[in-house]
């Protein structure tokens, strides 16, 4: 994340800040305002790859995204320097990932790195609050549209810009993200995506729509569900009810118990409140699940480094005779609302009237 913009960077932004109220208030900016303070371009990785960070119209709805992979793999047309892509078909996978309310994830993006040939893909939701499915909590009620432009951004536009392997798509959701991601998408839109896994972290509910081709869909689809003791309170309800649901149609698909176990796993072992994977926090937990993402999704040994005590670090348990997961007591109500909502990204994004002083700072200013 950038902290510090260059002086012309601010004044441009500044100019295009919303005016103040007449009456001498300040108009509240929404979460997609302030992340469109964020500036977008090309960066690096940690891993050296290159980060392309734009925004595509895709079914009306402005999709911010950013694109991880090596330079080489890009198509000329990104803009990305070195991209030396001749065709659209490439070798790498992707692990497209869903951040949870406020967009955290989003601009964290950790499955930056490539991992097991799989390049990371984050898309932000296109609404004011940057919530994936549109509502609140447990109803998301743009699910159906967002799963959709899920779908054509991936399978329009990321080929413009990135070779990729189409039949090596995989999923990640956090907290939002995974209700998004269970609720509508699974259910809608993953016929497109043979061989799949999902990883469902800190959130889940069983499917909100009439799912596509599930005898097709069950039989190839990996999910893996991770949570913590301490959850989020209707996330302690609705997460056993998402694995109660596709074990069910797992088992009407014609899946045996041995094979629904393989295909569908869970955990909740770690201490530790909502996506706090580590035992210590959001940013941290979330990294550490996506760290050893192909360890549990791409055919791994299952094990989290790193997962919070008193876990074993084997996260892939069978769901057949673990639905119902243990719980600690939840907080109340309004609070779990609040943390629900993670934006420590827009801590760095520098308020209206703080623009005054910065420009002062660098110039002078009677
Ligand atoms: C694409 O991914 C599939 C599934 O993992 C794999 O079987 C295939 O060999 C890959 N294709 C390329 C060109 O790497």
């Amino acid at each position: 994340m950038q902290k510090f913009l260059t002086f012309s960077a601010l004044l441009v932004l500044t100019a295009a800040l919303p005016q103040r109220n007449r009456g001498g208030g300040r108009t509240q900016q929404t979460a997609q305002q302030k992340a469109a303070q964020v500036p977008q371009g090309i960066s690096q990785a940690q891993d050296g790859s290159m980060i392309l960070d734009d925004t595509v119209t895709v079914n009306g709805l402005p999709l911010r995204f950013k694109i991880s992979a090596p330079a080489a793999q890009f198509l000329p047309a990104s803009g990305v320097p070195g991209a030396a892509a001749t065709s659209s078909d490439g070798t790498l996978g992707v692990n497209v990932l869903l951040h949870g309310d406020g967009g955290q994830s989003f601009f964290d993006m950790p499955n930056q790195n490539v991992q097991a040939n799989t390049m990371g893909v984050a898309l932000l939701a296109p609404n004011a609050k940057l919530f994936w499915g549109g509502g609140q909590g447990l109803q998301r009620t743009d699910g159906v549209a967002h799963s959709q432009a899920v779908n054509d951004f991936i399978q329009n536009e990321l080929p413009q810009r990135v070779a990729m392997n189409k039949s090596n798509v995989v999923f990640t959701g956090v907290s939002g993200g995974s209700l998004m991601l269970s609720g509508f998408f699974i259910p809608a839109q993953m016929q497109n995506y043979p061989n799949s896994a999902v990883e469902l972290n800190c959130g889940g509910m069983p499917p909100q729509v009439d799912f596509q081709n599930a005898a097709t869909v069950l039989p190839q689809t990996r999910i893996h569900y991770q949570s913590t003791q301490s959850e989020l309170e209707s996330l302690q309800g609705s997460i056993p009810q998402a694995v109660a649901a596709y074990e069910q149609l797992a088992a009407d698909a014609g899946l045996n118990t041995a094979q629904i176990s393989q295909l569908q796993t869970v955990d909740n072992t770690p201490e530790g409140g909502h996506c706090a994977f580590d035992g210590q926090g959001f940013v941290s937990g979330v990294q550490t699940m996506l760290t050893s993402y192909s360890n549990v999704m791409q055919g791994g040994n299952g094990v989290v480094q790193g997962l919070g005590a008193p876990s074993t670090g084997t996260v892939t348990k069978g769901v057949v005779g673990n639905e119902n997961l243990q719980f600690v007591a939840a907080r109340k109500r309004e609070v779990e609302r609040d943390a629900m909502i993670q934006m420590r990204w827009a801590q760095d994004v520098v308020e209206e009237p703080d623009f005054d002083v910065l420009i002062c700072d660098r110039a002078s200013c009677e």
